[in-house]
């Protein structure tokens, strides 16, 4: 680092060596020049006063023509070291008399017309002197000239010391920047680069919501530099972003047209296919006998819909409502939104054995707590298994049926299908395949409880792309593929080879669809219209959660730091309520159902502790809202709480600051979500931390309006451009290179096997 300093100094120290050269050479001149007239005007009056002195007895002298006094005068007067000679001529211009010094070839000096200073210097062969001349009168008459002759060698050695002095001067001076130079270089250098890895760690959190979790970021900084790190951490996302798009030929915000518009050029407009197990619209059948279509609590489905409804073609996921089969045609397809269809739903039916063992066991009871650190214990059956590879096989199918092509484009989601991707690949060697892993990838240690690791881990490598949330779990599983299968890994170029593929693995962290707000109700609106359906005064403060009813979202966590702001600020106490909705998830299994009875039963000791006629600390709402409602809840209320114990990203938490255009409010989120690592301006908090979740939300509910805008601000610019058409541009953008790349070697493979046959 230090000779890194140096190198940085050197660069600036020899421009700075020679800018002072060249100064030196035209000051010293300069400086010469000035002394000379200095001294010059200084003689003139020395001169001027001597003639004063000299003028009434030289006069006296010259009518008694007393040739012993003058000499005894002029003689005295030579003896001032500076005054050389003295002579003095008669008006026809005779040297009468003069001191044995008075330089002969000077005779009696005529003074130059245009009388300039400079004009008074004359070159004898002994130096140069300095000559001026005062005419000697009486009562009218001239008597002669009195010239004084004045050495000047003083002067040369006077100059000679000044250029001395101000090429010390240049020295030092040199020699003082270059040694501060190199110093604050050195300072600086280590300070940025701290700073600056800091930041690019994301690591950089609120001051007082730091965790004090083992493994917790570091300390954050003053606050005084929040704004100058959320500066840089902008440019340093908008050179990020410059770097990519430049390097994709893209630099325009993307968009659903810019999504599409890719997909026609860099894809040729090929046939996009996604894979889930969860579909995007439900069709449940009313007490009735009608119809209705719901939308699930899902992140995923959020996103990937955005995306489907800008691209088209086909998504298969399993048919789960309970008027679903009554809605398709007799290839299970659906047209799709259902009010305005832009894409088709293939639906995939389970029988209640298959969803049993593949989606509850497997994948829920196994997977899921095995990649989320929220310790419960994953539980692994191999009747679950086998379930689970059959399912894998049923979608494969499905996908490889709706097929058009033989290159088509699948974007297969989550650990529901860690299968899918080589089996798709066996019977379509040229599609592109890209995976998205939807939840955190855990360490290598952690995966290889799993008894099928390298079934799930071969199964994945059938894919082109393969996609995760953070940097983080894209490292992982790099470590986990290193230690459980024999490939070989680029951990550079973020690539592994398995047999004879090859799996770009990268991190692509999902977003959410920037709304428009055609429809959204004013926010002053959305607060009256909650407090009054909540049954709460209009000036009640109000902190929101909602999620999936899932031990991982952290509830039970958030419910003991509403608590714990309670009873450390009991002035909040009626004036305050927390509102939770929680869409019920997986209630068929047994962690899920003790999970709801332990969040009802806190939320009631909670209420039952702090809570008066009618009013509720925590109002609990387990049952499914529609986004629109979710909307007006995001929009009412002064904080949004995300405490995730272990989250891929979190929607959630950008769906609240996408919600808020009013640029007010406050998002209190869980360090342990990918969401924390790009919304920087959130309150951060480690949500074990009971006391620490109490505070942030306390600073939350009383945050100055100012530093809120500042805040929400901040990341509403962030989600707004790392919006989900950035998500899924940059993973097509990927392909559409990898799919170019795969076409040059076909050609180069096909072209050496002429050639060989030739040959032959
Ligand atoms: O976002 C993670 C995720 O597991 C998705 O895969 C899934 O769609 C969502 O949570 C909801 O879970 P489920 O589909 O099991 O209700």
């Amino acid at each position: 680092m230090l000779s890194r300093s140096v190198k940085l100094s050197l660069r600036f120290m020899l421009p700075l060596a020679i800018l002072l050269g060249l100064f030196a050479y035209i000051v010293v001149p300069l400086m010469d020049n000035l002394t000379l007239r200095w001294s010059v005007r200084d003689l003139d009056n020395r001169s001027q006063l001597l003639a004063a002195t000299l003028q009434v007895p030289l006069r006296e002298d010259v009518l008694l023509n007393d040739k012993a006094h003058i000499k005894k005068l002029f003689d005295g007067a030579i003896e001032d070291e500076r005054l050389f000679a003295l002579g003095f001529c008669d008006p026809s211009g005779k040297l009468l008399y003069k001191t044995y010094t008075y330089p002969q070839s000077l005779g009696c000096w005529d003074k130059p017309a245009d009388g300039s200073k400079q004009k008074s210097l004359v070159q004898l062969p002994r130096g140069p002197v300095h000559v001026a001349d005062t005419p000697i009168e009486d009562n009218g008459t001239a008597l002669g000239r009195l010239i004084l002759v004045h050495d000047m060698s003083f002067i040369e050695r006077r100059s000679a010391e000044t250029t001395k002095y101000v090429l010390i001067f240049f020295a030092l001076l040199g020699v003082a920047i270059a040694f501060l130079t190199l110093l604050v270089s050195h300072l600086s250098w280590r300070g940025w680069l701290a700073s600056l890895n800091d930041v690019l760690r994301g690591q950089l959190l609120p001051r007082d919501v730091q965790s004090t979790a083992p493994g917790a970021p570091p300390p954050a900084p003053p606050p005084e530099m929040e704004p100058l790190i959320g500066e840089l951490r902008s440019l340093l996302e908008e050179y990020h972003e410059e770097r990519q798009s430049s390097s994709s030929g893209n630099s325009a915000e993307w968009a659903p047209e810019k999504l599409k518009a890719l997909l026609q050029q860099d894809l040729a407009g090929d046939q996009v296919l996604v894979v889930s197990n969860r579909e995007p619209y439900i069709h449940e059948k009313n007490k009735d006998g009608t119809i209705r279509v719901r939308r699930p609590a899902s992140g995923l489905v959020t996103a990937v819909e955005a995306v489907m409804r800008a691209c088209s073609g086909t998504w298969i996921a399993h048919g789960a409502g309970s008027a679903d089969r009554e809605t398709v045609d007799r290839n299970d397809h659906v047209p799709v939104p259902p009010k305005d269809p832009s894409y088709t739903l293939r639906r995939v039916w389970l029988t209640e054995e298959e969803e049993k063992g593949y989606y509850y066991g497997f994948a829920n009871e196994g997977l899921w707590p095995l990649c989320h650190i929220a310790h419960v214990r994953p539980v692994f059956r191999s009747s679950d298994w086998d379930e689970y590879v059959k399912v894998n096989r049923r979608f494969a199918d499905a996908v490889i049926k709706e097929a058009r092509t033989d290159n088509p484009v699948v974007l297969v989601q989550d650990y529901h299908f860690a299968l899918l991707p080589r089996m798709v690949r066996e019977a379509l060697p040229k599609a592109t395949i890209i995976t998205f892993w939807h939840i955190p990838w855990p360490n290598s240690e952690s995966f290889g409880i799993c008894p099928w690791r390298e079934e799930i881990l071969e199964g994945m490598l059938g894919s082109t792309i393969l996609g995760f949330h953070t940097p983080f779990h894209r490292k992982n599983f790099l470590d986990t593929v290193d230690r459980y299968l024999e490939t070989r890994i680029e951990p550079e170029a973020s690539t592994i080879s398995y047999g004879n593929e090859l799996t770009q693995v990268e991190d692509y962290p999902i977003s959410i669809a920037w709304p428009d707000y055609p429809d959204t109700q004013p926010v002053e609106q959305c607060r009256t219209e909650i407090r009054q359906l909540l049954g709460v005064p209009e000036d009640h403060l109000l902190a929101f959660g909602v999620d999936r009813l899932d031990y991982t979202k952290g509830i039970l966590e958030r419910f003991q730091a509403v608590e714990s702001m309670l009873e450390l600020h009991p002035a909040m106490i009626g004036k305050f309520s927390f509102v939770q909705i929680a869409a019920p998830s997986r209630s068929d299994l047994e962690e899920y159902m003790n999970f709801e009875q332990r969040v009802r039963k806190l939320a009631a000791r909670v209420n039952d502790r702090f809570g008066s006629d009618g009013y509720l600390p925590i109002i609990l709402k387990i049952e499914h809202h529609e986004q629109a409602e979710l909307q007006r809840y995001f929009r009412a209320c002064e904080v949004c709480m995300v405490t995730s114990l272990h989250d891929g990203m979190n929607l959630v938490a950008k769906e609240f600051i996408a919600a808020r255009d009013d640029e007010r409010g406050a998002l209190v989120l869980s360090q342990f979500t990918g969401a924390a690592r790009e919304l920087h301006e959130a309150l951060i908090i480690n949500p074990y931390h009971i006391e620490q979740g109490a505070e942030a939300l306390y600073r939350g509910l009383t945050m100055p309006p100012v530093e809120q805008r500042e805040r929400m601000r901040s990341m509403r610019d962030r989600v707004r451009r790392f919006n989900v058409y950035r998500w899924a541009g940059h993973m097509l953008l990927d392909a559409a290179r990898l799919r170019k790349r795969e076409k040059v070697m076909q050609k180069i493979r096909s072209h050496s096997r002429g050639n060989l046959r030739r040959v032959g």
